[in-house]
């Protein structure tokens, strides 16, 4: 009897490796050196860098640096395929995506193995998560190939895609870009990244072997300045990034103006919220999963455990005793939970974060029963305790086993922490009580919320942030549009410089003609009409010379104020959508009562019959009001027992720059989307022509609209539209005029990352119905996946 108790205290585990012969042997067959794979043929290497085996340090390949060259070759490749890949039939498509995911099944131990050997995590994972999901992505984009043109009419793939990927889940990432890029009929030149290039390799060749035309993907290895040359290339369509939100941020720069194509999935600091009620044993479970899963080098893992202060002693004591189960080790062993930080230069920078932690006050727990093996970059799994919000340990992505841990007393405070952060990848909500979970996860802001679970991916169903997280999503239908635009795009034609700024008359009218200053319209903020923050005026000039009116000359302070007063009118995405409709057409209908004249003002200011021009702009409200309740969005199935049900949010505060010409209708066609969705605007009229917009303060206080909801600053349009950019409490920004000015507008928004639209110089006729639809719609907002788990 004794011996049998003993047994139970000294049972171990015993050593239950994966072999990686047949890895080596694939390896050994390229002679460990690689170059690219470019139009279907590998090239010969060239300048190369080591990939190791972070668990051991050893070398497992060579692998070469891209220069430019080779980007401008992989580019001119994957030009060369695009014309007839995207003319292939959809079912044709299909059948090489197929191909290619039961390829990736058939070969998945070698995937699993390679993946494991040259990222370090654990054959666990890479066998049972990664690479079963990669097949995953290939089935379910098969599909979206074959269904293309009846899913998605008149629109059009990018072209050429240029995709950057991390070390986290190198062939997952890669999936995740080249799937949903050759289902819509781009073509791809893909860069993995430096640390983990071997598994695209290795698919380089399946793609070889299943027969897909030459120079349809393209891959190109190398470090960042491979990645920046693929970013820079002119024969880029379109580029998709997931990696650090730094990098994140130089893209967007370098990308500005181009007329590129962008989405990017970036960094995380995701909560992990436990309420009192939650199934305790479950939440641990999870949260082992949330932020050990890949040595927490994972963008939306649960990095900061929120639990109540009801429950908390428990919850943390719980946890410690589970994480010295855990077993940090030999990544290709089976029975490992927690395998190799990728680089000895990762390992180094999460002790600094940690350091720098402890020197702020943090509390570090590590487990004292488990030793690291002697080689390789691991590191103990760590609970870090008393820190405040400002810890550098809660405000860094650290990426790493480490779990900063704070508590929170009232739902309302969990919302206020969870959100407290610049980033908005997930978030996960643990209660037993739904109506609570489904009342916090639409106040998360996030673009995935897991209820009761954590780390549900799938192919079906969209994944990206919110945020400094980035924009566009991967993963079904909200990802496949990443990857298309409409047809009618390619054709839009440049508008004159005359057209794009006419000019300003006001110098040559004399000033004593000027209308006395008490009729001066005044700025919109708030729900209150107020004076500009500087005593300037602009004179508006009608089209015979003469001065029709004045606005003010809107300054920086202006925009602070009309941007705090839009945040504060945020309530508005809560409205129902029904009664968002009601109030927009209210307005309609109060601007039809006043067409005439409202026709006047546009005749004084351009010299055009207005009435058509408000005529349409009613109709344009009405056209929106009708949308507020139908844009709407899916609930998506994924092959596991929940459901993801995928919100339609607003961006937040928009934005909203004007375009000097159609006074009236150039406003009201991007306000109307912009507040169906349920944002807040800062709008900048014409800067030549705002009276028709200054003229709408009546209409807009007699329609019911809720004060800050619509705010309105008059000024010069681009230095208003640069300010707009730079603030941070703006969501998204809208910009109609030239290209330079657009491109200064796409640059200057990368403090927060702000979503930005913008006409680029070119002719967008707003008065085409083309635009009364989702084409807006989708730009006034960003999905939201809530994943919540059916069955007891
Ligand atoms: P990174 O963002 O530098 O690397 C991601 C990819 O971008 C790699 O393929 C890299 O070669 C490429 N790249 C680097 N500089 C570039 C440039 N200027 N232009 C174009 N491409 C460029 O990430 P890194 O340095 O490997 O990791 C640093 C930190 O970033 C991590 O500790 C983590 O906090 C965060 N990170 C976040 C990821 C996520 O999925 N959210 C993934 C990887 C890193
Ligand atoms: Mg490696």
């Amino acid at each position: 009897m004794n011996k049998i108790a003993q047994i139970f205290d000294t049972l171990d585990y015993g050593a239950a490796p994966e072999a990686p012969d047949q890895a080596y042997a694939w390896l050994d067959s390229h002679d460990r050196q690689f170059g690219h794979f470019i139009a279907g043929e590998w090239t010969a290497p060239g300048k190369t860098f080591s990939s190791d085996n972070p668990a051991t340090g050893q070398s497992l390949a060579q692998i070469t640096d891209g220069t430019a060259e080779d980007v401008d070759a992989a580019v001119r490749a994957a030009r060369a395929a695009f014309g007839s890949w995207s003319a292939l039939s959809g079912y044709e498509r299909a059948k090489y995506l197929y191909a290619i995911a039961r390829a990736v099944q058939k070969h998945a131990r070698l995937f699993a193995v390679l993946e494991s050997l040259d990222n370090g995590k654990p054959i666990r994972e890479s066998r049972d998560i990664d690479i079963p999901l990669v097949a995953r992505h290939f089935y379910h984009h098969a599909g979206w190939a074959q269904h293309l043109a009846r899913e998605f009419p008149d629109h059009v793939p990018y072209g050429v895609c240029g995709q950057i990927i991390p070390w986290n889940f190198p062939l997952l990432m890669l999936a995740w870009k080249i799937a949903p890029a050759l289902a819509a009929g781009n073509t791809v030149v893909l860069k993995p990244a430096e640390f983990t290039s071997l598994t695209a390799l290795l698919f380089a060749e399946i793609c070889g072997r299943i027969g897909l035309p030459k120079g349809v993907v393209n891959i190109v290895t190398g470090q960042g300045e491979t990645g920046a040359a693929i970013t820079a290339h002119p024969g880029i369509d379109k580029i998709a990034f997931t990696g650090s939100t730094e990098v994140g941020k130089l893209i967007r720069a370098a990308t500005s103006g181009t007329g590129k194509g962008l989405s990017l999935e970036l960094g995380g600091k995701s909560p992990y919220i436990v309420f009192e009620d939650a199934d305790i044993d479950s939440a641990i479970e999870g949260l082992v999963d949330a932020i050990w899963f890949n040595q927490g080098q994972v963008c939306c893992a649960g990095s900061r455990l929120l639990v109540q202060e009801s429950i908390e002693e428990r919850f943390l004591a719980k946890l410690k005793t589970r994480m010295k189960t855990l077993r940090v080790g030999d990544p290709l062993d089976k029975s490992v939970d927690i395998g190799a930080m990728i680089a000895p230069v990762q390992v180094e920078r999460i002790r600094d974060l940690m350091q720098r932690g402890a020197a702020e006050g943090a509390v570090v727990y590590e487990p004292d029963n488990m030793t690291l093996p002697g080689a390789g970059c691991f590191l103990k799994p760590a609970l870090v305790t008393n820190v405040s919000p400002a810890n550098t340990l809660v405000a860094e992505e650290i990426f790493g086993p480490v779990l900063v841990a704070m508590s929170f007393r009232t739902p309302e405070e969990a919302v206020a922490l969870a959100n407290n952060t610049k980033y908005g990848l997930a978030a996960t909500v643990w209660s037993e009580n739904i109506n609570l979970a489904l009342d916090i996860a639409p106040k998360l802001k996030a673009g995935v919320v897991w209820i009761n679970g954590t780390n549900n991916f799938d192919a079906a169903v969209g994944f990206g942030g919110y945020k400094e997280s980035g924009f566009g999503r991967e993963g079904g239908r909200e990802g496949m549009v990443s990857y298309l635009k409409p047809r009618w795009e390619k054709d839009l034609k440049p508008l004159s410089s005359v057209e794009l700024a006419p000019a300003q008359r006001s110098e040559q009218a004399n000033p004593l003609d000027a209308a006395p200053l008490d009729r001066t319209a005044k700025m919109y903020i708030g729900g209150k009409q107020v004076r500009p923050d500087s005593a300037y005026t602009r004179a508006v000039v009608g089209s015979s010379g003469a001065t029709v009116g004045e606005v003010g000359e809107g300054n920086r302070k202006d925009i602070r104020n009309a941007v705090e007063a839009a945040r504060a009118a945020l309530g508005w995405s809560s409205t129902a959508a029904h009664s968002r409709a009601q109030i927009l057409y209210f307005l309609a209908e109060n601007l039809d009562y006043r067409r005439a004249e409202f026709a006047r003002r546009i005749e004084a200011q351009t010299g055009h019959d207005g009435a058509e021009e408000v005529a349409l702009s009613v109709e344009r409200l009405f056209a929106f009001a009708g949308c507020a309740d139908k844009y709407d969005g899916a609930i998506h199935n994924p092959p596991s027992r929940a459901v993801a049900a995928a919100m339609v949010e607003p961006l937040g505060v928009l934005g909203i720059v004007a375009a000097p010409s159609r006074p009236l209708l150039g406003s009201v066609a991007l306000l109307a989307p912009a507040l169906a969705m349920g944002n807040t605007v800062v709008l900048v009229p014409s800067s030549v022509s705002p009276l028709s917009v200054t003229d709408l303060y009546q209409v807009i206080e007699t329609s019911d609209v809720p004060s800050g909801v619509i705010n309105i600053v008059t000024g010069d349009s681009v230095a208003l539209a640069k300010t707009l950019a730079e603030h941070d409490g703006v969501d998204g920004l809208w910009f109609a005029g030239s290209a330079e000015a657009s491109a200064m507008v796409e640059k200057t928004s990368v403090g927060n990352l702000k979503q930005t639209w913008t006409t680029r110089g070119l002719d967008y006729d707003l008065a085409d119905r083309r635009f009364e639809g989702d084409y807006f719609l989708a730009k006034a907002t960003q999905v939201k996946n809530v994943w919540i788990p059916y069955g007891a």
